[in-house]
């Protein structure tokens, strides 16, 4: 009888670990899956001296002399809808080299060193469309 006891709650530990472990696998998995999404995207408010707002990638804005870019860390035109760094997953997440790194306006504007900008202003966004 003893041993049968014994026997039965080993079994409840070999059922019980693997089942601890993959929840613990999948919270982790939960809080690496969303720090890795890279929907954060700002839209910078410009003034460009000599040149049209294409000549650094962006478009006219709503006032006269106002140009309109949406950029990435990087200080670089978004490409398609996130920042990612290397192909992400529809939502933006998961991309092959993380998020694009930078300093977002400042990068933009020392990318772009050989024209006179003014950065009026900085909208951020923090969501997919
Ligand atoms: C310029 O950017 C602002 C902020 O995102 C936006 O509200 C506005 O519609 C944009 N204008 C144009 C012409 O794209
Ligand atoms: C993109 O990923 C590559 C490889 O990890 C890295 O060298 C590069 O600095 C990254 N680019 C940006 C803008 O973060």
């Amino acid at each position: 009888m003893e041993q049968f006891f014994l026997k039965h709650r080993k079994m409840r530990h070999l059922i019980i670990a693997p089942l601890l472990i993959a929840a613990a696998t999948w919270l982790t998995l939960i809080g690496v899956v969303s720090s890795e999404c890279c929907n954060t995207k700002a839209t910078l408010n410009y003034q460009i001296t000599y040149y049209g707002c294409g000549a650094v990638g962006g478009r006219t804005g709503d006032a006269p002399g106002s140009c309109n870019i949406t950029i990435c860390a990087n200080g670089e035109v978004m490409m398609g809808s996130h920042c990612g760094n290397g192909t992400c997953n529809a939502a933006g997440c998961k991309c092959a080299e993380g998020c694009l790194q930078g300093r977002w306006a400042k990068d933009f504007i020392s990318k772009n060193n050989e024209y006179s900008i003014k950065v009026v202003d900085t909208i951020w966004h923090y969501y997919p469309k």
